[in-house]
């Protein structure tokens, strides 16, 4: 029988470290809280449950914690909050004994912190197996300087010694702080256990605080087993303190991404200058230049090219496409589908509702917003093209835009198939430019134009014959 598991997830501290007015948890690795990462693992390792502790920013925490919860599509696929609110802070067992209304007898709580933002769920599980609903299972890692940290305390000096009790840096004595094996601060304890336990804390240490490590002296004196799940990786077990702790996990997070995409045949000219804050998937023979950034979900289809300097979100880009250096694309709700063997950039933009089809060309400094380029369509200098649609191998001049927003509201722009707009035109919509048409250089149309016609709405040319310029004053007069 699977035993349920109830995920506690202290996030009640202040970060003073952090000085900054937002609640530590909620400072972003990848693009996402801290706290985000956490109950994640938690959805991922099917807990039960997740009951948040909350203290400092509280509501701050609690409100940005729903909406986490909707951003990953609702509690089907994510996980049930609770929160529970724990003020004042008086230490990790008074953390966790403020959940235990919300936990129910019959399931292990997993003890989590919402500041340790890179466990992994198989660590979670075994620790989880290895608590199986009678034991005290505590995840613990051996360090080169472990100060500041509980120590385990084993009855011998095998590894495998009887753990006794852990002992917190401040009450450890010079012997206890000689040991290298510290607690990380995750633990998996049987429930109904963890309730007696945490009723018979006290206060009595050099931080005067309700010490949750005290229970692994309760469960000795209980006869209760205590394991301890070893690991060797700090990295999933590391806090964040100061603005210094989060860069150097960002860093590190970034390197498994990188590394994992590398492993499927993914060619990143630098591992070190890459950043995925969200989901990225590659197919065959992606290559991507120095300092690009990739965020919420992005698909790059075979063989695609992205340059140096370009920063892509929520978009999904066909086969053979190359996104040539600094290009910003930003598909927000609405997506951006680039299309098979386009070519964009370099510096262009692309932005919610962008959806080329295949072999467009998008140049320099040329903006798509809500617009629909059918295939061979090209804008390549200095263009806007917002609400607009446009066909098959029309060629949109530089400098040309549609002014789609009348100070109320905004208009479509059609342009149909094959149609030529010189360079500088404005096409004040809502406005239909038939198939086949031309439209001159210059031009500000206002009126459908007739497929196959040729629009030219300027003023004409005048030139004067033998125009003399103005000269210049001689000086004194
Ligand atoms: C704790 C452990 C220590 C372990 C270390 C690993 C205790 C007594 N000690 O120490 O053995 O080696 O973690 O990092 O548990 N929090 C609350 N409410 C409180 C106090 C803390 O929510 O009243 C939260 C903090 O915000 C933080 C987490 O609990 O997320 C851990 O608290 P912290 O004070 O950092 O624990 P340490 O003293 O480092
Ligand atoms: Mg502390």
């Amino acid at each position: 029988m699977v035993i349920p598991v109830d995920v506690v997830i202290m996030a009640a501290g202040k970060g003073t470290r952090m000085k900054s007015a937002l609640p530590k948890v909620l400072h972003q690795l990848a693009g996402r809280a801290l706290l985000a990462h956490v109950t994640d693992c938690a959805a991922r390792l099917s807990a039960r449950q997740a009951v948040v502790i909350t203290g400092h920013g509280a509501a701050q925490v609690e409100a940005a914690c729903q909406g986490m919860v909707q951003e990953q599509g609702g509690a089907e696929s994510g996980i049930r909050l609770q929160f529970a609110r724990q003020e004042p802070q008086l230490g990790t067992g008074h953390a966790v004994q403020q959940a235990l209304p919300l936990l129910a007898d019959d399931g292990i709580t997993l003890v989590l912190s919402g500041d340790v933002p890179l466990t992994r769920v198989a660590t979670l599980q075994a620790l989880v197996d290895a608590c199986d609903g009678q034991r005290l299972a505590l995840l613990t890692l051996s360090m080169a300087d472990p100060s500041g940290y509980g120590r385990i305390v084993r009855a011998g000096e095998q590894p495998s010694a009887q753990v006794r009790a852990i002992v917190e840096h401040k009450d450890a004595s010079d012997a206890q702080r000689a040991i290298r094996e510290i607690y990380s601060g995750i633990m998996a304890v049987p429930t109904r256990l963890l309730r007696g336990w945490l009723g018979r804390l006290d206060n009595q240490n050099a931080q005067k605080e309700y010490y949750l490590t005290d229970i692994v002296k309760f469960a000795v004196a209980d006869g209760v087993a205590v394991v301890a799940h070893r690991i060797t990786d700090a990295a999933q077990v590391a806090g964040v303190n100061s603005p210094v702790q989060l860069a150097e996990l960002e860093r590190v997070y970034q390197r498994q991404q990188a590394t994992a995409l590398m492993e499927q045949g993914v060619r990143l000219a630098d591992p070190a200058r890459f950043d995925v804050r969200g989901t990225l998937v590659c197919g065959q023979d992606v290559e991507i230049d120095v300092n690009c950034v990739f965020d919420g979900k992005v698909v790059l289809g075979d063989g695609v090219c992205i340059g140096a300097n370009c920063c892509i979100a929520n978009a999904t880009i066909a086969a053979g496409a190359v996104i040539h250096p600094f290009t910003h694309i930003d598909g927000e709700k609405l997506g951006v589908q680039v299309g098979e063997g386009s070519l964009i950039g370099p510096f262009a933009r692309l932005r919610p509702g962008a959806q080329l089809g295949a072999e467009v060309h998008i140049g320099n400094f040329v903006e798509v917003k809500n617009a629909t380029l059918a295939k061979g369509a090209k804008a390549n200098h200095l263009a806007y093209l917002g609400d607009a649609t446009v066909g098959e191998r029309v060629n949109y001049g530089a400098g040309s835009i549609t002014a789609n927003y009348d100070g109320a509201n905004k208009h479509r722009t059609v342009i149909e198939a094959d149609v030529h707009i010189g360079s500088n035109c404005v096409l004040v919509a809502p406005v239909t430019i038939g198939v086949g048409c031309t439209v001159g250089g210059g031009s500000t149309i206002t009126k459908d134009t007739p497929p196959g016609s040729l629009s030219v709405a300027r003023g004409r040319q005048v030139s004067i014959a033998n125009w003399r310029r103005p000269v210049k004053n001689k000086a004194g007069k």
